[in-house]
C-alpha cells in the first residue's frame, strides 16, 4: 500500500525536521515547504497530500491566509494549524475557517498522531458518504419503490453486482424485470461498459443466431462484410437475454458454450472469440417446469440459475403504487411539458384498486395518457376496460358472451362507437385465436400459418392479450413441482435464495417487437452506460 503524504508547511528549518521525522516513524511520506506561497505553488502542482500541517505563524503570507486560499482550491483537504499558545484566537479564527484541527507546538508526539488519523478517517467517511450518495441518487433516477420486497431485490442487486455470476430474473411482464437487471449492472464495475439486450422472442431463430454471435464474410448469401454479434458488443459489459424461454435448442447449446468457456464461434467462422460478458436472462415463464416438459436444457438452467430474483407483480406490493405514479407523472410531465403536478384523489384512489395486470407499465402508460390528456375521466374508463380485458382474458376462463365490450360498455365509460367496434372486433379474433391454438395444440407456427398471420405477429398477439399455453404455467399459477423443478428450485435457494414469489402473468404494454425495430427484423438495444438511459442505439 502507497503510504500517505502529509504536507508540512512551516518557515523554521527545525520544526520541518522534527515533523519529518516523526511522521515518517509513524510510516507518513513527508514533504516539508517554508512557506504558504510555496505549500500552494505545490499543491497546484499535482501534490495530493492526505493532510496539510501549517503554521499559523509565518513571514509573507500568514498562514490563515494560506489557510483560506488551500480551502478554496481543495476544500476536502483536511488541514491541521499549528500554534503557540500566545495564539489561542487565531486558532479559533483558523477553526472557523475550515480546519480540522490544531495543535500547539508544544505538543506530545501521540497527540500529532491522533490528530492527523483522525482528520484522514473523516476525509475518507466523508467521501465514502458522498460515493453512497451519489448511488443513490442514480438509482432514484430509474428504480423506484418502496416495497420490502423491492428493496431486499435491490439489496441483492447490489450485492452480487460485482460477482459477474449469471443472473435469472423472473417475473410477469412489465414488472421491472430489464429494470432490474439495468440496476445490477449499473452497481457493477462494469457499469461503464455496455448494456446490451436481445429479445429471444422477437426473432427467428436464424437472424438471432447472427444477431447474437455474428457472422463471418460469406456466412450466407447477403453476408458482405463480417459483422460482430451482440456478444462481442457486450465485451466487459453485460447481455440482458430477455424472454429466454423462447429460445431454441441449438440456440440455448451455443449459448451454454458461452457461459462455459466464455467463446463462441461466429456464423461461418472457424476460429473462436473470446468475450467478457455477464450474462443475465429474464423471462416470463417458468423455466423449470419447460426444463421438466423438455423444452429448455437443463444444464443450461443450472448454469444461469446461480442467482435468482424474482420480482413480484405490482398488485402484490400496492405501496409501491403512488410512489410509481408521482415519478411517472414528474418524468412525462417535463417531457410533455405539461402543468399537470399530481394526480386527481379519485384517479388516485382508482389506481390503488386497481389489480394491474399489465403491471408497472400499465401504470406508467396511464400515467403518460393522464398527463398527456388531462382527464381524470377518460383515465378511469381506461381502467375499467382493463379490468374487463383482464376478467375476459384470465387463464382457464371462457369467453362469455357477456363480456363483450359492446355489452360492456356504457355511455360514462366514454367509449366511442368507433372504440367500441374496435373492442369487438379485437374480442372476435381472440377468441378465432385461442380456438385455432387449441386445436392446433398451441404449435403456434401451426397457428399462425392456420389464421394467414405472420409467427410474429401471432406472439404478439399472444402477449398483448395475455393468453397464454395452459400447459405451460406461465408464473403466477399454482401447481405442484415436478422432481426435476424441486430440484433445481432447491440449488438456486442454495446459491442464493429466490427473493419474492411471483404468481399470475400479465402485460398491457406495446409487445417489444411492436416498437418499429421489428420491421426490419432488428430489435437489439444497445445502451451505454453510465448515462444508462440516456443513449440507445437500435441496430
Ligand atoms: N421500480 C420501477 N421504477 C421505475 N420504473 C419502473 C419500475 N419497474 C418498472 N418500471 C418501468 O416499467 C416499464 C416496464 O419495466 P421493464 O421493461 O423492466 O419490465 P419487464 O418485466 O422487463 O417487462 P417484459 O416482461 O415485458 O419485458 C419500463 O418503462 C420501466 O422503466
Ligand atoms: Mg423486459
Amino acid at each position: 500500500m502507497t503510504k500517505k503524504l502529509v504536507l508540512v508547511v512551516d518557515d523554521d528549518d527545525g520544526v520541518r525536521r522534527y515533523l519529518s521525522h516523526l511522521l515518517s516513524s509513524l510510516d507518513y511520506e513527508v514533504r516539508g515547504v517554508p512557506s504558504g506561497e510555496t505549500a500552494l505553488a505545490s499543491l497546484a502542482a499535482g501534490t495530493a497530500p492526505a493532510a496539510v500541517l501549517l503554521d499559523l505563524a509565518m513571514p509573507g503570507m500568514n498562514g490563515l491566509e494560506a489557510l483560506d486560499r488551500i480551502r478554496a482550491s481543495h476544500p476536502r483537504l483536511p488541514v491541521i494549524v499549528l500554534s503557540t499558545t500566545a495564539q489561542i484566537s487565531t486558532v479559533v479564527d483558523a477553526i472557523r475557517r475550515g480546519a480540522s484541527d490544531y495543535l500547539t507546538k508544544s505538543f506530545q508526539d501521540e497527540e500529532l498522531q491522533l490528530a492527523l488519523e483522525n482528520a484522514i478517517e473523516k476525509q475518507q467517511l466523508r467521501q465514502e458518504v458522498a460515493v453512497l450518495r451519489r448511488r443513490l441518487d442514480r438509482e432514484e433516477d430509474g428504480f423506484v419503490s418502496t416495497s420490502a420486497r423491492i428493496l431486499r431485490i435491490k439489496e441483492i442487486g447490489r450485492q452480487v453486482a460485482d460477482t459477474d455470476a449469471p443472473v435469472l430474473i423472473l417475473g410477469q411482464s412489465g414488472v421491472g424485470k430489464e429494470v432490474v437487471a439495468r440496476f445490477i449492472h449499473g452497481q457493477s464495475h462494469r457499469a461503464g461498459q455496455a448494456f446490451v439486450k436481445v429479445n429471444c422472442a422477437a426473432l427467428p431463430e436464424d437472424l438471432l443466431e447472427s444477431e447474437l454471435f455474428g457472422y463471418e464474410r460469406g456466412a450466407f448469401s447477403g453476408a458482405l462484410t463480417q459483422k460482430p454479434g451482440l456478444f462481442e458488443l457486450a465485451d466487459g459489459g453485460t447481455i440482458l437475454l430477455d424472454e429466454l424461454g423462447e429460445m431454441t435448442f441449438h440456440l440455448q447449446a451455443k449459448l451454454l458454450h458461452v457461459l462455459q468457456d466464455g467463446e463462441f464461434t461466429r456464423l461461418g467462422g472457424r476460429q473462436p472469440v473470446k468475450v467478457d460478458a455477464r450474462v443475465m436472462a429474464s423471462t416470463n415463464v417458468c423455466l423449470d417446469e419447460a426444463v421438466a416438459a423438455g423444452r429448455f436444457r437443463e444444464d443450461l438452467f443450472f448454469r444461469l440459475n446461480v442467482i435468482h430474483i424474482e420480482v413480484p407483480p405490482l398488485k402484490d406490493r400496492r405501496e409501491d403504487i403512488p410512489l410509481l405514479a408521482r415519478h411517472f407523472l414528474r418524468q412525462y410531465a417535463v417531457r410533455y411539458r405539461s402543468a399537470v403536478t399530481e394526480l386527481p384523489r379519485t384517479l388516485e384512489e382508482a389506481f390503488l384498486a386497481h389489480d394491474w395486470p399489465g403491471n408497472v407499465r400499465e401504470l406508467e402508460n396511464a400515467v403518460r395518457r393522464f398527463v398527456i390528456l388531462g382527464e381524470a375521466e377518460t383515465s378511469l374508463a381506461e381502467l375499467r376496460r382493463s379490468r374487463t380485458v383482464a376478467e375476459v382474458h384470465s387463464p382457464g376462463r371462457d369467453d362469455p358472451p357477456h363480456a363483450d365490450a359492446t355489452h360492456e360498455a356504457r355511455p360514462s365509460d366514454g367509449l366511442s362507437l368507433r372504440k367500441v367496434g374496435a373492442q369487438a372486433a379485437e374480442d372476435a379474433e381472440r377468441r378465432l385465436l385461442r380456438r385455432v391454438l387449441d386445436q392446433t395444440r398451441w404449435n403456434r407456427r401451426e397457428a399462425a400459418r392456420q389464421l394467414k398471420i405472420s409467427y410474429k405477429a401471432l406472439l404478439n398477439k399472444l402477449k398483448k392479450w395475455e393468453v397464454a399455453d395452459p400447459a405451460r404455467r406461465p408464473l403466477g399459477e399454482s401447481a405442484a413441482p415436478a422432481a426435476a423443478p424441486a430440484r433445481a428450485r432447491d440449488r438456486a435457494a442454495v446459491a442464493f435464495p429466490a427473493v419474492a414469489g411471483v404468481r399470475g402473468r400479465g402485460g398491457e404494454g406495446p409487445a417489444p417487437w411492436d416498437q418499429g425495430a421489428a420491421k426490419s427484423h432488428r430489435r437489439e438495444e444497445v445502451v451505454l452506460a453510465p448515462k444508462r438511459w440516456a443513449r440507445t442505439v437500435t441496430r
